[in-house]
């Protein structure tokens, strides 16, 4: 008796390879690179003991009741997991992998890169070069923000606050400083208040929960440097995007690099992609070609291991 897993989309074929030849699953998968609409979710989980969902897919009480009872596993392809209602799935005994350490390096790397394209206005010199604006090599001209000398803050020194930390030293940053839940003999520990006063720098790298939920608002960058270069590589929603437009227009901060937001996609004429100092990314942190297939191998594996009642490779402590 195959067990039915059902896929939410194309996902990359080493994912894909491990579930067909485990001869454990019928699978099926919604076969598209867009998401699936939330109606087709419902129906196509319907009986599947597991659910290979991203991060775009609302995991909550609806879709759990549309599975019914064989459920026994959710496996996400993210690190991140404010997507799926923890709390109605362990009441559930639903099992929920997901894919932590794989994309650490891919993830800070995009943000030293974000970092340098927003602190130094790569977009802007860009778009200069190919719409005329560029008429000579002009002392004043765009000009922005360098790393040596600075100081670099990042709240949320985790995983991939720490990789971040680790590829900014090399530039000649001259203090670290985080703010997180647990403390860290790798940089040095401040308060919130104080991290954004003294950053040139400020990265942040939590994850998205009732307690970061819109914490970088109108109150912290009201703290910040004038010169501060903000940059969010975790979830949207840590940032209160009206505040940060006001900060950004206004001159209260120099720049902002975002590989995240709310929404995501962002509508094309939202007021923050007006602003030449906000550079916006469509969340690609973890999207390198060789990260995107570990993950799904990862994602596939603890899939499996949740249907045979087995160890996970990355199970979530619920
Ligand atoms: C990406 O944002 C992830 O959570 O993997
Ligand atoms: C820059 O190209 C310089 O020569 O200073």
């Amino acid at each position: 008796q195959l067990l039915k897993v059902f896929v939410t989309r194309r996902i990359p074929q080493e994912g894909m390879r491990v579930l067909n030849q485990s001869g454990l699953c019928k699978v099926s998968l919604w076969d598209s690179d867009e998401p699936i609409p939330r109606t087709d979710l419902l129906q196509g989980v319907s009986g599947a003991h597991g659910i290979l969902c991203l991060l775009s897919d609302r995991i909550d009480a609806e879709v759990i009741n549309a599975a019914g009872p064989n459920l026994k596993v959710i496996s996400t392809l993210s690190v991140g997991f404010d997507h799926l209602a923890v709390g109605e799935i362990k009441k559930r005994g639903v099992r929920v992998g997901y894919t932590p350490d794989v994309l650490t390096d891919a993830t800070a790397e995009l943000t030293v890169a974000l970092l340098l394209a927003t602190a130094r206005r790569i977009p802007e010199g860009v778009e200069e070069v190919k719409n005329g604006g560029w008429s000579s090599w002009k002392p004043l001209w765009l000009c922005g923000y360098g790393l040596s000398g600075s100081t670099v803050g990042v709240i949320g020194l985790g995983r991939i606050g720490l990789a971040i930390a680790r590829r900014l030293k090399p530039f000649g940053v001259k203090r670290l400083l985080y703010s997180g839940r647990t403390s860290k003999p790798q940089a040095m520990g401040t308060s919130l208040d104080r991290l954004v006063s003294e950053s040139d720098f400020v990265v942040v790298s939590c994850s998205l929960t009732p307690e970061t939920q819109g914490l970088c608002d109108k109150a912290l960058f009201s703290k910040m440097k004038k010169t501060a270069v903000f940059v969010n590589t975790s979830r949207g929603a840590v940032v209160n995007q009206e505040d940060l437009h006001e900060a950004l227009s206004s001159g209260r901060i120099a720049a902002a690099g975002l590989d995240v937001t709310t929404p995501e996609p962002l509508p094309t004429d939202h007021p923050l992609l007006k602003l030449k100092n906000c550079v916006i990314l469509p969340h690609i942190g973890s999207a390198t070609y060789s990260t995107r297939g570990i993950m799904a191998e990862l994602c596939a594996n603890n899939l499996l291991a949740g249907l045979t009642g087995s160890a996970m490779p990355s199970e979530l402590a619920l």
